[in-house]
């Protein structure tokens, strides 16, 4: 095992906070049943006290510790066993064990089983749970290297365990199975599809959030938001707002064979020209999407446009961050140059 990983290890018993690799994104972790240990992680993050965090367990056999089984065991197997260790968190009722703050007061508890080697080895040594949301400062874009993660927080988190890039690249997916019909709370790689076949039940799919002030914790309008503004486009065609000054970035889906048409079309060279996956596989573009939203976001552009994805399979949640990025921004208005690509 790694010296970080020890090192991370005996820094979280210290009641200390680390930054850990997860195959979604990377997370701030600390001591899920150290009230003080927890509370860090909201001062460091910005983050409010109304938002809850997710608690990260070695396996299944620790859930029992931590919620209550008994009316959803059958559920609770059969997800766990086609998906855990992986990017499917469950929200299920929690026992009083679990720190108030770190539900947000909620009588329910979000547990998840990572699939990274590291953050796996550090719950084993640790023998206990670690409450981690993703280690980027409250509303902006997720982690995915620690690189990103050390210019957001090199100074406030002594520990950032490099694991690499992370695989998956977007958060996982949170259903509620507490519920009557389960229902998603956010959507990632293991789609609603997915879990009801795995239950054999329906599942109440995720709607996307549009209110000011949700009534379910964590879903706000506004999340992963770049500094610079971002502009959504779709279907390869669309109203691109007028770009009064400075320069633009546009970020594809996949690799465009038309790059002159659209240099003709919008004020940018080839280097200002971006793609997520060469022929558009829809797990390329979810791995590379924060990356390269937070490349961009420090280079100085004025704008950032970017497409918006089919709305299919792990579609659904890169779409999903990228509504909620793009939502402090004014979409299209309709007088600039229309992108026929
Ligand atoms: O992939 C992930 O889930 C990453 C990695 C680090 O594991 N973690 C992550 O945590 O995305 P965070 O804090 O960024 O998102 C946690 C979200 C909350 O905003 C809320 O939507 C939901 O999980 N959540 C947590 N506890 C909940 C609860 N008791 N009831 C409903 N939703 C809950
Ligand atoms: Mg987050």
């Amino acid at each position: 095992m790694e010296d970080e990983v020890f090192a991370a290890a005996e820094e979280l018993r210290r009641g200390g906070v680390v930054v850990l690799p997860t195959e979604t994104v990377y997370g701030l972790a600390a001591n899920a049943l150290d009230p003080i240990a927890v509370s860090k992680i909201f001062k460091i993050k910005g983050r409010p006290h109304s938002d809850p965090l997710i608690v990260h367990v070695l396996d299944d056999t620790w859930i029992d510790r931590y919620a209550y089984i008994n009316h959803y065991e059958n559920r609770i197997r059969a997800l766990v066993e086609s998906f855990w260790p992986g990017p499917l968190t469950l929200v299920i009722k929690k026992r009083a064990i679990i720190p108030d703050i770190v539900t947000a007061g909620f009588s329910s508890v979000a547990v998840r089983c990572p699939r990274h080697r590291m953050f796996h080895n550090v719950l084993a040594l640790c023998d206990f749970p670690l409450a981690a949301p993703s280690a980027n400062p409250f509303g902006y874009v997720s982690p995915t290297t620690a690189e990103q993660v050390r210019q957001t927080f090199g100074k406030k988190v002594k520990i950032i365990v490099d694991g690499g890039s992370c695989s998956v690249g977007l958060e996982s997916t949170i259903v509620d199975i507490s519920k009557e019909v389960p229902k998603i709370l956010r959507p990632g790689a293991i789609t609603a599809e997915k879990i009801s076949s795995v239950l054999d039940e329906p599942v109440s799919d995720y709607e996307q959030i549009v209110a000011e002030n949700p009534t379910t914790p964590g879903q706000l309008k506004q999340h992963y938001c770049t500094t610079t503004k971002l502009v959504l486009f779709q279907n390869g065609h669309c109203e691109i707002p007028s770009v009064s000054s400075g320069k633009v970035a546009i970020i594809f889906n996949k690799k465009p064979s038309n790059i002159e048409k659209i240099m003709k079309k919008l004020p940018l060279s080839i280097e200002d020209i971006f793609w997520l996956s060469e022929n558009g596989d829809q797990s390329d573009i979810a791995r590379n999407l924060f990356a390269t939203m937070q490349k961009l976001d420090g280079i100085g552009y004025s704008v950032i446009f970017c497409e918006r994805p089919k709305r299919d399979g792990i579609g659904v949640a890169i779409d999903d961050r990228l509504l909620r990025a793009a939502a402090k921004y004014q979409v299209s208005d309709g007088k600039g140059p229309c992108l026929d690509v």
